[in-house]
């Protein structure tokens, strides 16, 4: 790897997270210091006026060619740089060559894909290359799926320290968070809609909390969901659904089963928004209830979905401004239960919003982990998950860095 001239390549530095990224690590990092790093793209006229627009300082940012269908383009940038963090989504649409080029020439590898059916599809394809080649490739480094995969990895962590042994039940409800979506957003949860449609047996797929613990077959505890209002007395407070659960759940049961099954075997995970008490609390988890499912049904039927692209969702290249990313935040609140009834409650926060402020700071620092703490002989090739890849040396980068807290409650 150290004939690689990049540490990492940013690849999609043109997407509205992707910018966000580069002045991220521009601020953090400078051009030509500890960190070398190059952007990437398929327009060098939009490459050059990100580059413009990011001050004197961006001059000597060094800029890469590559189209995310050209092979051979992909396999020149890999050849440059020992990881390569990608924001060119929907990943299931755009995101397949890239990780193939990665598996098969030792790139190390990052992304913020959320779309479970093509995660499955890519490990099916590609782990026995990058267990060959040493390419560590990690899935799910934005909000989906960090704060709930680190999450449950601190809280196994302190449970062991303080009961030696792991909670076997988890729950994480989502307290408060503030922010908007993008238009790679919408286009990715557009898109697995439009790949059920063609092919509904990937609803089975999806639905499946194990859809990631690929070559698992041990016995699997039911999980719940909460899909309707519920209450939920351990957190005293109404809970409605949360609709990344459906990737985070499904990658920290991975965690689970990559690491050997540390969370128990039985280990059961679910997470919710928390909506508060009262009749106020059942009618605001109701209503996200009916919101998401009316979403859904609005998104799978050609005129409403015309409709909403046209005129709700955000287009591609759009996102929430830099004020609503500032004001931005978000508090996860976590119950761990041991087998024998002990309980911990634990929390993670983040300043900016969840899925373009903070989000880019995840990503970026899961990429500089990736790049400089973890040395080949330590963390061999394969797909991981961020908790299996990083576990508490990105807990401790996001902590100094990147405005996350993880905090022990009682
Ligand atoms: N997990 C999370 O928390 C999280 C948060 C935010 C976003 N995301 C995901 O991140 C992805 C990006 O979102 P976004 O809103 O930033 O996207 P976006 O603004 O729509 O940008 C898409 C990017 O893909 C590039 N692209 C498209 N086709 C390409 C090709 N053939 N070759 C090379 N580049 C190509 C575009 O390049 P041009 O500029 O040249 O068109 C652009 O840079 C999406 O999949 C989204 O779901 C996840």
């Amino acid at each position: 790897m150290s004939d690689r001239q990049y540490h990492i390549v940013v690849f999609g530095a043109t997407s509205f997270v992707g910018e966000i990224l580069t002045r991220y690590l521009l601020q953090r990092h400078g051009v030509g210091g500890d960190l070398q790093w190059a952007i990437a793209g398929r327009s060098a006229t939009k490459l050059g006026a990100l580059k413009a627009g990011l001050g004197a300082e961006a001059e000597t940012l060094p800029v890469l060619l590559a189209d995310a269908a050209d092979d051979a383009q992909l396999r020149q940038m890999c050849a440059q740089a020992r990881v390569v963090v990608s924001t060119v989504g929907p990943y299931a649409l755009y995101g397949s060559p890239l990780v193939a080029a990665c598996a098969q020439t030792g790139t190390d590898y990052c992304d913020l894909t959320g779309e479970v059916q093509w995660i499955r599809r890519m490990i099916l394809a590609h782990e026995d290359e990058a267990k060959a080649s040493g390419a560590r490739i990690v899935h799910c480094c934005g909000f989906d799926s960090i704060p709930s995969d680190l999450g449950v990895y601190f809280l196994q962590q302190q449970a062991r320290e303080r009961f030696g042994a792991p909670c076997t039940r988890v729950k994480l409800r989502i307290k408060a968070m503030r922010g908007g979506f993008s238009g790679g957003t919408a286009a990715s949860l557009m898109n697995v809609l439009t790949e059920v449609k063609r092919d509904p047996s990937l609803r089975k797929v999806l639905g499946n909390p194990f859809a990631l613990c690929v070559g698992d077959d041990s016995g699997r505890p039911r999980q719940p969901e909460v899909r309707l209002a519920a209450y939920d007395e351990e957190f005293g407070s109404w809970a409605g659904p949360f609709v990344m659960s459906a990737i985070n759940t499904r990658v920290v049961h991975r965690s689970n089963h990559l690491a050997g099954h540390p969370y128990g075997r039985d280990f059961v995970y679910d997470e919710a928004m928390m909506t508060g008490r009262g009749i106020r609390g059942r009618l605001t988890a109701a209503g996200i209830g009916a919101g998401l499912g009316g979403f859904v049904a609005a998104a799978v039927v050609p005129p409403t979905r015309w409709l909403l692209e046209r005129y709700v969702v955000p287009k591609p290249g759009e996102g929430p401004s830099p004020a609503a990313q500032e004001r931005g935040f978000y508090d996860f609140r976590f119950i761990g239960t041991t087998a024998d009834g002990r309980s911990l409650r634990t929390k993670v926060t983040g300043d900016r919003d969840p899925g373009y402020g903070s989000t880019a700071k995840m990503l970026g620092e899961a990429a500089v982990c990736l790049a400089q703490d973890l040395p080949r002989e330590r963390k061999v090739g394969g797909f991981w998950t961020p908790a299996t890849a990083f576990g508490g040396q990105l807990i401790d980068r996001l902590q100094a860095h990147a405005g996350l807290r993880f905090e022990v409650l009682d």
